[in-house]
């Protein structure tokens, strides 16, 4: 046994550090609880975020995982050696922070912190990621640290209140959660975009929805959804399109394309409401159109497919595309002034390093939003040409949901798409034998489509014939026909995929940033 009596010098210093860490923990407390505690003495533990020192006084911002808090280190009234190691402190050091919890409204967070001790936990030197922006490269590289970005916990945060809301939204409302399998033989959404796998010699691969299983549980339950990573091996590198994303999938026994429709809109608005309900603050900081998502409420526009393909090619998309271009053109000319003034004052000296730095940051800034517009620009007329020329008959590309869904301040029903272009599980309207009893939900704001559903073909000898149009193996579906031989009834549903979802809501253009660790047609990097 060791006699601690003997141990001096380190241990004992140890010793007094452990002492003193406990103490601070005694009055802890989190970033999002401190107005509980105003005029109050506690502690937060937590990373240095961002520092600045003005003379006798630091600023440092703590993040915690719940917030960003100001901590205002006065010369005086802390130690000396404690104030000159923060003042040397790097970002991302991490550190417990004690001081006296003052409201103030023009402060990040509404709440500062006057601090009165601090322990350092780990000195970090050198982090890679600065405040300053970086290539999206080079943050994809270094995800495992970029996701303690504002931006990235903003938007993980809100990523969190859509599930929440997505579950709270079927649960509350009658519908069982059924575990779909990872592992299939069946191809729901085309054999083009399947992940093969060699499933002990047997060839499988990873589903791309949990539908067709979902189908057989609808006939159990009546109500059902199914909750999952879903897979595409998607050769397109657009901004939409992710090989692993996260589907919900309700499904509904004894629903038409109308009930559908329906339960849609009543979801997707749920989801906007708790999202505006739980965070606004992020929703804020994330510059987030918040006045277009208190739009979003039932009902939602309704267009049939053959009225969107009207639009798309006649005068009236047009127009809105001509005044589009005006438009992205003058902001062109406002991005390059800004630069070049940017420009002048950041070569006209006596400026301080944290002021150059700050500009240094916006000009990379400017600069990704000048390419942007720029490529806006570009696409425009090649938009226009394929939208004027679309042919009945082909599906929507990105360009012309992206045109429909930028008309609207709702998000719009496309239905009734033509049967050659969608999946064979989709029901053909005994109306018109050319389309499927189908829609898809187009986000407003230029978003696209969040959703894809139907109400499936339940007629045995029918859903066979499309089966075999597709030339799929019959043996691997035999089961999901038997679905139509007992107790065959009119039933539906949807998918809506997560990422896509909160790129929309958080007005991020890539879904790539709305999930922790995207996997990429060209790379998956950590
Ligand atoms: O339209 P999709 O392909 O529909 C289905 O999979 C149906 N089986 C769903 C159903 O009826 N139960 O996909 C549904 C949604 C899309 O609207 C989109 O939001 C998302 O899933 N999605 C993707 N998200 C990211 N990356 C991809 N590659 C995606 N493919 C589809
Ligand atoms: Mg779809």
């Amino acid at each position: 046994m060791i006699n601690y009596r003997l141990c001096s010098g380190p241990r004992d210093s140890l010793r007094r550090t452990d002492e003193k860490k406990q103490m601070l923990n005694n009055n802890k407390t989190y970033i999002s609880k401190l107005k509980n505690n105003v005029g109050e003495e506690v502690t937060l533990n937590g990373w240095l975020y961002n520092s600045r020192a003005s003379g006798k006084i630091q600023f440092l911002i703590i993040r915690d995982g719940t917030g960003l808090c100001q901590c205002i280190a006065e010369k005086g009234k802390v130690s000396e050696q404690l104030f000159d190691e923060l003042k040397h402190l790097g970002q991302e050091s991490s550190l417990m922070v004690t001081g006296v919890v003052r409201a103030d409204e023009r402060s990040l967070g509404g709440f500062e912190l006057t601090v009165t001790d601090a322990q350092i936990i780990s000195v970090t030197t050198d982090y890679p990621i600065t405040p300053k922006s970086h290539g999206i490269d080079f943050l994809l590289k270094n995800r495992h640290l970029h996701l303690r970005s504002q931006r990235q916990w903003c938007i993980g945060k809100i990523r969190h209140t859509v599930i929440d809301a997505i579950r709270r939204f079927f649960n509350d409302n009658g519908f069982t959660l059924i575990d779909t399998p990872i592992f299939t033989a069946m191809a729901a959404e085309g054999e083009q975009t399947l992940f093969e796998a060699d499933y002990f010699g047997t060839p499988m691969h990873l589903t791309q929805t949990g539908q067709l299983h979902l189908e057989a549980a609808a006939m159990s339950f009546g109500r059902v959804y199914c909750f999952g990573p879903t897979f595409r091996a998607e050769k397109s590198k657009t901004r939409r399109h992710l090989t692993e994303f996260w589907m919900v999938e309700p499904e509904v026994a004894f629903i038409e394309l109308d009930g559908l429709l329906e339960l849609a809109e009543n979801f997707v608005s749920f989801i906007a409401a708790q999202v505006l309900q739980n965070n606004r603050g992020e929703l804020e900081t994330l510059d987030a159109d918040i006045a277009a998502l208190e739009k979003i409420k039932p009902p939602f526009y309704r267009l049939s497919y053959t009225e969107a393909v009207d639009i798309l090619t006649g005068q009236k998309t047009k127009d809105f595309l001509d005044k589009q271009l005006e438009q992205v053109k003058t902001e062109k000319k406002q991005i390059e002034t800004k630069i070049s003034e940017l420009e002048h004052k950041s070569a006209s000296g006596g400026l301080k390093q944290w002021q150059k730095d700050k500009i240094a940051a916006e000009l990379i800034e400017l600069r990704s939003e000048l390419a942007e517009v720029n490529t806006k620009i570009e696409n425009n007329p090649k938009h226009a040409k394929l939208a004027a020329e679309f042919q009945w008959g082909k599906d929507l590309g990105g360009s012309d949901e992206t045109i429909i869904s930028q008309m609207h301040d709702k998000p719009v029903f496309v239905t009734h798409y033509p049967k050659q272009a969608k999946a064979f599980y989709m029901k053909t309207d005994r109306d018109n034998e050319k389309v499927v009893l189908n829609f898809d939900l187009l986000a407003p704001a230029g978003f696209g489509e969040i959703i894809g559903g139907s109400v499936r073909e339940d007629d045995y000898d029918l859903l066979l014939e499309r089966i075999k149009e597709q030339g799929l193996n019959i043996e691997n579906y035999n089961w999901y026909l038997d679905l139509r031989k007992y107790g065959s009834v009119p039933h539906g549903g949807f998918g809506l995929g997560v990422e896509r979802t909160v790129a929309w809501l958080t007005g991020e253009p890539h879904i790539r940033q709305c999930i922790a660790f995207p996997r990429l047609m060209d790379k998956v990097y950590i």
